[in-house]
């Protein structure tokens, strides 16, 4: 019943839109899977896998569990914080997955991105929205802390995340708010999809998702009436005519890391 709940729609949504990319006969995809977590999204991908998927993450633990999925063609720490180490126009794909709001600096990650996709690649950025983003991110920390999901976050990451005990601030975009950022990176928005509707911050009311009824009503309203909606999928496509990194330059991060010419410290699962 788990797999069916709205919290899950968009892996087996991403899945298909992959699919339905087109790469050259001889070309498998590249996709960046950022902030992978446990690897959850490759578990909806066809196997065998026909893309090569790279997977990053700030905890071990979390890497270790995708690294066990066996399906990753590499795996990678790093801290998001400090940018996304692979060259620019590396990948076709990169998918953001509920990531941005544990980042001091999503705007630049996403700048990162735009950086990493070759000309005509595709962002899918999977995010929650809230019409009031204050409250609901005191809310969501408040219950990271009671439900001890520290580990799987960045601890305070502005400053020392691995001494640190304080959760990082949870920061949730206006409905508007996260589409205005995906085109400061200068990439086509081209769709939004809504998935779920309010009462998705208060853990014992997902349970009405095991209901089919309340799945249908959800998927139909959100989809009618998006600002209504808590998570949005946004697809945004490069330019097949952008040069690399164009919109990005000022964030800093890249000239920080544009002397690396070659992925770092890619990891084989299980290696
Ligand atoms: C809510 S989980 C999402 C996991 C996966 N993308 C998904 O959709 O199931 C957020 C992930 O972001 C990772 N993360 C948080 N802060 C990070 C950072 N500063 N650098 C890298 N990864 C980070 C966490 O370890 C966690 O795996």
């Amino acid at each position: 019943m788990g797999e069916q709940l709205l919290k899950f729609a968009h892996f087996p949504h991403i899945a298909r839109l992959l699919s339905a990319e087109t790469v050259p006969a001889h070309a498998r995809l590249s996709v960046l899977d950022v902030g992978c977590g446990p690897g959850t999204l490759v578990n909806y991908y066809p196997v065998p896998l026909p893309y090569d998927v790279y997977g990053l993450d700030l905890w071990p633990h979390q890497l270790r569990q995708a690294a066990a999925k066996r399906l990753y063609a590499g795996l990678l720490q790093a801290n998001l914080v400090d940018g996304i180490p692979f060259r620019n126009e590396s990948f076709d794909i990169v998918v953001c997955g509920e990531i941005l709001l544990y980042l001091p600096n999503p705007r630049q990650i996403l700048a990162e991105c735009c950086r990493l996709l070759r000309p005509g690649g595709m962002l899918l950025v999977y995010n929650p929205i809230s019409r009031f983003p204050k409250i609901i991110g005191k809310l969501k920390k408040w219950s990271r802390m009671v439900y001890q999901e520290k580990s799987t976050i960045a601890l305070d990451c502005q400053r020392d995340w691995k001494i640190s005990t304080r959760p990082c601030r949870v920061t949730y975009y206006k409905p508007g708010g996260l589409i205005e950022d995906v085109n400061a990176t200068g990439l086509r928005v081209e769709n939004i999809t809504a998935f779920r509707l309010l009462l998705n911050r208060i853990r014992a009311l997902n349970k009405l998702e095991d209901y089919r009824w309340y799945r249908r009503a959800s998927e139909l309203i959100a989809r009618r009436y998006p600002h209504l909606a808590t998570d949005i999928l946004i697809e945004a496509r490069k330019d097949t005519s952008t040069q690399a990194g164009a919109a990005v330059h000022e964030s800093g991060i890249v000239s920080k890391i544009s002397g690396v010419s070659e992925p770092l410290n890619l990891r084989r699962p299980n290696t």
